[in-house]
């Protein structure tokens, strides 16, 4: 018989694959998105994302409580203001939803990491992340706004400064920006990989920030793209990121591989709004295991070369990561 290599032997029992495990996942990895609103008393579940919810800064701390006791060291908030406008004014202003609750988290939690979302689409009436001019996103107007909110989120508090933007030079900019605030121990997390995906749509109905008008196809990566992925993530590390992310996650894989192969900065896996959606929708029907397969699919993020997963998930999983544990 031709001899052949027995793989099995590596599998025969628990305590052997624990042991020849090579890639983990840990509540420690987690960042968990937040989204919050004004008013008082309000925490509404979103339609098409079942467990997450829109929470008034009353309601803020409970959740924390919860999830600082998961050991999930670090969260990133989404703002949902009230009033709209065309430059997005309320995504700068100093009691802006988004200050307010960074300020409320700091205060009260001092340990938990603080990271903040820099964009507009939440705060503009036409839903684009820039400044538009003549019916197009004028970039390096955008850039200025974009500044602003970054100093105002780091004068609120923010540990971490997290832009999603994907106007050209934005980390440069947020950089010197902050720098000269006096900021210059802020990190930036570069959404500088970010697809113009299908896979946004429960988070645009989180925060009502379907454009107006066209589409978000001048600014976002085409899907079919792996060579610009490297370019933009280049071009953000030389501009000064401290960390970069890829987004969305699941249909993208090969560029966290390859952005971890290729940069030496920390690599953040975007566990979006869709794919949280899409789990959550087939284990209603009883057609998953969910602990399974968000363990799996969390797994598969870090074997690709995440370090870090940003996921609607993480209070489930870190819950689930403890119950194995004991
Ligand atoms: C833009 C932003 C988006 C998400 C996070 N930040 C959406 C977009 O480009 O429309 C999506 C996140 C998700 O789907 O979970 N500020």
């Amino acid at each position: 018989m031709q001899s052949f290599q027995r793989h099995r032997r590596l599998r025969q029992n628990g305590s052997i694959r624990r042991m020849m495990r090579e890639h983990h996942v840990s509540s420690a990895d987690f960042i968990y998105p937040l989204f919050v609103v004004e008013g008082e008393g309000i925490k509404k579940e979103i339609p098409s994302m079942p467990q997450v919810y829109h929470y008034s800064l009353d309601q803020l701390e409970a959740e924390l409580d919860e999830v600082v006791a998961l050991g999930i060291p670090s969260i990133i908030l989404f703002g949902v203001p009230e009033e709209k406008d065309a430059c997005g004014s309320e995504a700068y202003a100093e009691d802006g939803i988004v200050q307010k609750a960074i300020r409320l988290a700091k205060e009260r939690f001092p340990d938990l990491y603080v990271m903040a979302d820099t964009c507009l689409c939440q705060y503009t009436d036409h839903g684009h992340c820039g400044v538009v001019e003549n019916g197009a996103i004028h970039n390096d107007h955008s850039l200025d706004v974009l500044v602003k909110t970054a100093v105002s989120q780091a004068t609120a508090g923010a540990d971490m400064i997290a832009p999603s933007n994907m106007m050209d030079g934005f980390v440069a900019a947020i950089r010197a920006g902050l720098d000269e605030a006096g900021f210059e121990n802020v990190p930036i997390l570069s959404y500088a990989v970010k697809y113009a995906s299908s896979f946004y749509g429960p988070f645009r109905d989180a925060v009502d920030s379907t454009p107006q008008f066209g589409d978000r196809r001048t600014y976002q990566m085409d899907p079919a793209n792996s060579r610009e992925a490297l370019r933009e993530a280049a071009s953000d590390v030389a501009e000064g990121a401290d960390v970069l992310m890829v987004k969305p996650g699941l249909a993208y894989m090969d560029i966290i591989r390859q952005l971890h192969d290729r940069f030496d900065v920390p690599i953040t896996a975007y566990n979006v709004s869709g794919e949280y959606s899409m789990v959550k929708a087939a284990a209603q029907q009883g057609w998953i295991n969910e602990r399974n397969v968000v363990l799996e699919l969390l797994t598969g993020m870090k074997r690709a070369g995440a370090e870090l997963i940003l996921t609607y998930h993480a209070k489930d999983a870190a819950r689930w990561l403890k119950e194995a544990k004991e």
